[in-house]
């Protein structure tokens, strides 16, 4: 692979904005978002709500000045997962909102208690209907104190949507630390809420009355379709340039590729550029951890490439509970990996052999296409839809750079 890629807008970035969209009974003007499934299933949810949603490339207007209503359709909400993280705008704009409750998923359960008991805490009521729907009510959210268990990404977003209309202050202790949030925090304040600390273990929202603007917001770039790619021209020895990038949200994930003898040198204005040559080393040990850490989101496509490096490595994931079933699949191509409970070992192998192989989640299905590169012969790789969900087009930018790979179906 030899060539420049130039990184979109973020996924988990533009999903929460566009949630927050609902808060502003105005006009919210987004940039730079990326053209993936789940940011139309999300824009489709909008509409149910009432929203009117106009597309040009990559920038999305939301008009969400006449709600219609509060209710999510249970297809929309069963097709993305993280349409959770609606469930606090709604809330906060409607007084009410019905959802479907989120069932497991490929790479663990994923619960919602944390963000069902934070919005108790602020005074709403919980149901659990009949056929797994939720139905939570709360005339006005009272601020208050919130200590998470863990920094979920989802309940620290869910908590900040519902505190912009809330009662007085609230404080969200163990808060998720990610870009994604200080992202949201940015939309928001600029729409008119009043916001700190995002980024910071603490972030404090202190209620206001309404939001009623029109707003321009450019959506910071995806970090993990960044380190994707990158690891996808480790793996397979080439030259690549990413552009767009912000280079302090990707520090964990070029720590880990210059460990395996990638060079790499980062560029003003966003520019990070990587070379790898002969056999890379292994890592004795990558663990993920809640940001800064090394993301769970590149835990599949790090071991995809150490699948061939010179020794054994060991990936141990702590954020979710199932997160290794993609490796099955890379057992298929010849990979020498063995997995107990949540580590994974992985002894680095000369070759693999093209097979036949099924994507069932999104980052597992990028490790795929990433081992399928790198292996000798056809791979052909089934679940596609899997990998849409969070890369725009990945054949066409791959091949651009010169990787031999193509979209045998839609
Ligand atoms: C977000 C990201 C996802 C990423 C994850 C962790 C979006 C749209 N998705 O997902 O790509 O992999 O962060 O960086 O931004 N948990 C509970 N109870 C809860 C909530 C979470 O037990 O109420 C657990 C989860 O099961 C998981 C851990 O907490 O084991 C982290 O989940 P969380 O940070 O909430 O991830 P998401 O927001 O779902």
């Amino acid at each position: 692979m030899s060539g420049i890629i130039e990184v979109p807008g973020a996924k988990n970035a533009v999903l929460p904005v566009l949630a927050a969209t609902l808060l502003n009974n105005g006009t919210s003007i987004l940039e730079n978002c990326p053209e993936l499934d789940d940011v139309l299933t999300m824009n489709e949810i909008l509409s149910a709500l009432g929203c009117k949603i106009k597309r040009k490339g990559s920038q999305i207007e939301v008009d969400a000045s006449q709600l219609t209503s509060s209710s999510i359709p249970e297809v929309l909400a069963k097709r993305m997962r993280s349409s959770i993280i609606i469930l606090g705008a709604v809330l906060a704009r409607c007084g009410e909102v019905h959802v479907s409750y989120p069932g497991g998923c490929e790479i663990g359960m994923r619960p919602i208690d944390m963000h069902l008991r934070a919005l108790e805490q602020m005074g709403a009521e919980v149901d659990g209907l009949n056929h797994g729907m939720l139905r939570v009510r709360a005339k006005k959210l009272q601020g208050c104190e919130i200590l998470l268990d863990y920094p979920s990404v989802g309940a620290t977003e869910n908590i900040m949507l519902a505190a912009c209309y809330a009662e007085g202050e609230t404080l969200i202790r163990n808060a998720a630390k990610e870009p994604e949030i200080e992202d949201l925090q940015a939309f928001l304040n600029k729409a008119g809420a009043m916001i700190s600390g995002a980024g910071s273990g603490v972030i404090k929202i202190h209620g206001v009355s309404e939001i009623k603007t029109q707003i321009t917001h450019k959506i910071i770039p995806d970090r993990i379709v960044a380190g994707t790619y990158l690891a996808a021209a480790a793996a397979t020895g080439g030259s690549l340039v990413v552009t767009g990038v912000d280079y302090d949200h990707i520090g964990s994930i070029l720590y880990c590729l210059k460990r395996c003898g990638c060079k790499i040198k980062h560029y003003q204005g966003g520019v990070v550029t990587l070379e790898a040559e002969g056999r890379l080393k292994p890592l004795d040990l990558v663990r993920t951890s809640p940001y800064p850490g090394f993301p769970t989101d590149m835990q599949p496509q790090i071991v995809a490439l150490l699948t061939r490096c010179s020794g054994t490595s060991v990936v141990v994931e702590t954020v979710f509970e199932n997160r290794f079933r993609y490796t099955e699949q890379l057992l298929k191509l010849g990979a020498d990996i063995s997995v107990q409970g949540r580590t994974a070992i992985i002894r680095g192998v000369d070759t693999l052999r093209g097979a036949d192989l099924e994507a069932r989640d999104l980052r597992g299905g990028a490790a795929l296409i990433i081992a399928g590169l790198t292996a000798e012969g056809e791979t052909r790789i089934s679940g596609v839809n899997y990998i849409d969900r969070g890369y725009e087009r990945v054949e066409r930018v791959l091949s651009k750079v010169g990787a031999q790979i193509r979209r045998v179906e839609d």
